[in-house]
């Protein structure tokens, strides 16, 4: 196949990338996409099998059915909930994928330039190629060791304490230096492979380090991180490779993830600095919980909630995480259905963390078919809020805590909630009085205006359903 057949090829693959993440931005045209996306990827994928002389192709069939077959299992067998430490596994892969890609074209150049190959000489001095060789090496272990970690901690296999040590930033730094110092060793003796080696193990340490001292809640804003640095990592590749489409594909990735994480950043009220440095999201132990919630707190029944109901006129559900356990959106549809035939207004807040990963709730929302139109987001929806007879916080907790309001020394502090206490009636439903994620306690349980319908969340709004139609 002609170089010009290719890169055409490959343009085509690339404008097939940006629709697609285009696409991607809204739901009602995400899943067309995600099509485009993965057509551009194996336009990108074929055209790149007919593109070397010499290609393996026992070997790539045989790599392409092992991860095809683990891949698919792992996306039937995952829970939903357990989403972004898949997500973190596979950046990570991408990340080591990149780093051996890297390592590997060095090796065979340098094989060819011993062998007197004038052009693979040349390239062992070109500038471009060593040091994307390295930016590859060092990012693509940092990547791929910082992804386990942040799986493991997300997986309950490593604390999910940030883990901190005086010199910390000291050592992260000599790290850092080191591998980029045997780097230049490496560009300057091309034949002393080792030293990329070397500069990949000091790279890995510093990635685990980099990713132990930040708490388990913070752990989603690492993983769009890690995201970006896939994405650059494998940039870094293409040009080791002279690849175009991989310098194209590699860099979205390398700049949605840092958007994504940006997004990320705001919802929580944090600075990027901070999420790294600041050993933030420590899961909290649960203090003072009896203080807070002694006496105050009034349990209703689906019943109650379903003349409450009734009478409202404008409603506002919040989900959470527990919405995502109890799988009840189904559940949540058939109520939104049956108050809106009533004549109630009925519309959803949608958090920006709520859940365990970005568009968590609007992905749940969507698969029970819920009009896109009603998903308010928080800006939206929280200057209405006292105009909501209403408000059903299902399976959410620290999202609606108003603790991120209130106290500068709550881990949540200064985190954006939706402001559910304003409501003139807020139902709360959950299994009991545990806290979410962050580990802290949650006042608006004890809120005057506040009703707690204690219970698994599908099963109290299908007895919510019952008692309406009943009644
Ligand atoms: P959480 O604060 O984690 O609270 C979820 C609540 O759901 C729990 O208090 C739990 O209470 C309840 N629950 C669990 N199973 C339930 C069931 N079957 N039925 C009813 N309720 C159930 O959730 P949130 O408000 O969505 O906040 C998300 C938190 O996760 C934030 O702290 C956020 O920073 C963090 N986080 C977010 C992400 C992203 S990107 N979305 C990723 C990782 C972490 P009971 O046990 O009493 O039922």
């Amino acid at each position: 196949m002609s170089e010009a057949i290719i890169n055409l090829a490959y343009l085509v693959a690339s404008a097939l990338f940006v629709l697609g993440l285009k696409g991607l931005a809204h739901p009602r045209t995400a899943v067309r996409g995600n099509l485009m996306g993965a057509l551009g990827m194996l336009i990108a994928i074929v055209v790149t099998l007919f593109h070397k002389d010499i290609i393996d192709y026992k070997l790539i069939f045989t790599g392409f059915v092992i991860g095809g077959a683990i891949g698919a299992i792992l996306a039937v067998k995952i829970q939903m909930t357990a989403m972004p430490q898949l997500v973190g596994l596979y950046n990570g892969f991408g990340g080591g994928a990149s780093l051996l890609v890297a390592g590997a074209a060095w090796i065979e150049t340098l094989t060819m330039a011993q062998a007197g190959d004038a052009q693979a000489m040349a390239l062992l001095g070109n500038e471009q190629f060593s040091v994307a060789t390295i930016a590859s090496g060092i990012i693509g272990a940092v990547t791929f060791w910082g992804s386990l970690v942040a799986f493991g901690k997300l997986q309950g296999l490593v604390t999910e304490k940030p883990v901190r040590y005086t010199g910390e930033q000291v050592v992260k730094v000599i790290l850092l230096v080191g591998s980029i110092v045997l780097g230049v060793m490496l560009i300057q003796t091309p034949e002393h492979i080792t030293y990329y080696w070397y500069m990949v193990a000091v790279a890995s340490v510093l990635g685990i380090l980099l990713v132990m001292p930040i708490g388990g809640a913070d752990m989603p804003v690492v993983i769009a991180l890690l995201n970006s640095y896939s994405g650059l990592a494998a940039a870094a590749t293409g040009f080791v490779l002279s690849n175009n489409v991989l310098i194209i594909a590699g860099s979205l990735v390398g700049a949605s993830g840092i958007i994504l994480t940006n997004i990320m950043c705001k919802a929580m009220n944090r600075s990027l600095l901070n999420v790294l440095f600041g050993g933030f999201g420590e899961v909290a132990e649960a203090a003072e919980e009896g203080d807070i919630y002694a006496g105050k707190i009034k349990a209703t029944s689906p019943e109650e909630v379903a003349m409450l109901l009734e009478t409202a006129r404008r409603v506002v559900i919040v989900p959470g995480y527990g919405m995502a356990v109890a799988q009840a959106q189904h559940a949540v549809r058939d109520l939104f259905n049956l108050l809106e035939s009533k004549g109630v207004t009925v519309e959803f807040a949608i958090h920006p963390v709520a859940g365990r990963m970005p568009g968590h709730m609007n992905v749940l929302l969507a698969e029970a078919d819920i009009p896109y139109d009603k998903l308010k987001e928080m800006d939206e929806i929280n200057p209405q809020m006292e105009q909501v007879d209403v408000a059903i916080v299902l399976g959410a907790n620290d999202v609606v805590n108003p603790v991120a309001r209130t106290d500068p020394n709550s881990p949540i502090a200064g985190m954006p909630i939706i402001d559910v206490d304003k409501a003139r009636t807020v139902v709360v439903i959950k299994r009991s009085l545990s806290p979410g994620f962050a580990g802290i306690p949650n006042p608006l349980f004890a809120l005057d205006n506040t009703l707690m319908l204690f219970g698994d969340g599908k099963k109290m709004i299908q007895e919510i359903i019952n008692a309406i139609k009943e009644g």
